[in-house]
């Protein structure tokens, strides 16, 4: 269903993420029909362009990250639609020359904050000046929203002065990726595991998000971040709050956004007195990538050579409540890893007895490895009865493989920010983050990159190409576990 008109406006049009992301996937949207024929896209930023001129840049992008073939008619469509509006988002009163832009009416105004967040609220009070923000519109901010409580605090106050946390969506990509969407299918419409997903079941819980890719010409940016800033507060928090959370009582923002804040809250606290044990931190150094020399953090392009910033996170995350109370959440990520590859893996508990000694003298768990990304699926592990007449009982452990690409050959992968533009569209906030989630997120966040600070604690050098550095692997098999690869 389309939904009403409304006025897209992107504010930093011309940057990366719209040029990737946003056009793509509003382009996306338009080949399935789910653009109002009404609405425009107003693309604002600070050059001067000519219509013309934009539709050419916007023309390229759509030809290099849409990664199917571009449809005329489509195009066409997509075109007509767009507006160019050149704007100093640091000058009130230019916000003006947008007012004259923006139709006049009872259009929902949709503001794509996709600019660095220092300016979020530069830009709010030039809508505010050029009397601009209407009840029924939306913002839309990007992260990272802040860099600790505190700052985020600040530019969630900034936004906050001029619209109300039902008009804010705070995008955290991870929510509109399919895979992890598919968590609240898997577990709250298969009784199978809904029955079975707590401490009396499960015995632990690995999460990696990992890539190949380095810093990617962001050395600045990155470095003043580091990997649990980028990927943990945010994303990891997230998949980990959807895969922990109660269930909600249906799929509503309040209702969902809740149940994640939960989590989130009864996460135990990591500290100076307890740092060693539970988080480890990491930096590449000159490695091999498929065969293929890389160079180390500290030898990239721009690089600060006495950078302490780490690139790898590993976390033992325990979440302090009546469902998990001895269950750890392993957590893992990092740059420069031998490959993508995002997964859950969910490890039952062993059956308490074995009665088919003779042939398996240790009976393994069942695990459910749910793959986020590539090769989208969900595996679970069990064990099998070989065919066969001989007299012993022969059994193996094998797998129920449900792989996305096999089953669904006719669905095209969705990207994340299609799912998210189209929720925007339809002013539903359930895959956006609440403030509240930010800001429990940054309290926990902060506690371990203090503790960090507090202890002189260095990253650990690992390898470009490997799976982190040594001390990670010893962070699980202090438990008698270890990482699944
Ligand atoms: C972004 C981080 O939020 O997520 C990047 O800033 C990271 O550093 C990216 O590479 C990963 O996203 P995806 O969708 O490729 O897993």
């Amino acid at each position: 269903d389309c939904q009403s008109a409304s006025e897209i406006v992107i504010f930093g049009a011309l940057g990366d993420l719209s040029r990737r992301k946003l056009l793509p996937a509003l382009y996306q949207l338009e080949v399935c029909g789910l653009i109002n024929e009404n609405s425009r896209i107003v693309g604002a930023a600070r050059p001067e362009h000519t219509l013309e001129e934009f539709k050419t840049i916007v023309l390229e992008n759509l030809n290099t990250f849409v990664k199917e073939q571009l449809n005329d008619e489509v195009v066409t469509r997509f075109m007509n639609r767009l507006v160019y509006q050149e704007l100093d988002f640091k000058d009130s009163s230019s916000f003006t020359k947008l007012a004259d832009t923006l139709a006049t009416g009872n259009d929902t105004r949709i503001y794509y904050f996709s600019t660095a967040p220092s300016i979020f609220g530069d830009i709010c009070k030039g809508l505010h000046h050029a009397d601009l923000i209407q009840d029924q519109d939306r913002v839309v901010m990007e992260k990272p929203i802040g860099h600790s409580l505190e700052s985020s605090i600040d530019i969630n106050n900034q936004v906050s002065d001029y619209f109300k946390e039902n008009q804010t969506y705070r995008i955290d990509h991870y929510l509109g990726k399919e895979t992890v969407l598919n968590l609240l299918v898997l577990r709250f419409a298969n009784s199978l595991f809904s029955n079975n997903w707590d401490r009396d079941s499960i015995d632990h819980v690995q999460i990696t998000v990992a890539e190949s890719v380095g810093i990617e010409g962001r050395w600045g940016f990155y470095d003043g971040a580091g990997q649990m800033r980028d990927m943990v507060q945010n994303h990891m928090l997230q998949v980990l709050s959807l895969l922990a959370m109660e269930p909600p009582a249906d799929l509503s923002a309040e209702s969902v956004r809740i149940e994640k804040l939960k989590v989130v809250k009864a996460l135990k606290p990591i500290n100076k007195d307890n740092i060693k044990e539970k988080a480890v931190r990491g930096q590449y150094s000159d490695g091999f990538l498929e065969g293929s020399a890389v160079p180390g953090y500290l030898n990239e392009e721009d690089a600060n050579e006495n950078s302490n910033t780490e690139t790898f996170v590993a976390i033992k995350a325990e979440i302090d409540n009546w469902r998990w109370t001895g269950v750890p959440f392993y957590l893992r990520t990092g740059k420069r890893m031998p490959k993508k590859h995002s997964e859950i893996v969910v490890h039952f508990k062993k059956p308490p007895h074995n009665i088919f000694k003779d042939s398996y003298s240790d009976l393994p768990a069942n695990k459910l490895t749910i793959r986020l990304q590539p090769d989208e699926g969900v595996e679970l592990q069990m064990m099998n009865k070989i065919p066969g007449i001989a007299s012993q009982m022969r059994i193996q452990e094998n797998k129920l493989d449900l792989s996305f690409s096999d089953t669904y050959q006719d669905q095209r992968v969705v990207d994340a920010y299609e799912r998210l533009m189209l929720e925007i569209l339809n002013g539903n906030q359930s895959l956006f983050v609440s403030r509240d989630e930010v800001e429990a997120a940054w309290i926990w966040a902060d506690s371990i990159i203090d503790a960090w600070k507090t202890t002189g604690e260095s990253p650990k050098p690992y390898a470009a190409g490997s799976w982190g550095p040594v001390s990670s692997i010893s962070l699980i098999a202090r438990d008698d576990r270890q990482w699944v690869e």
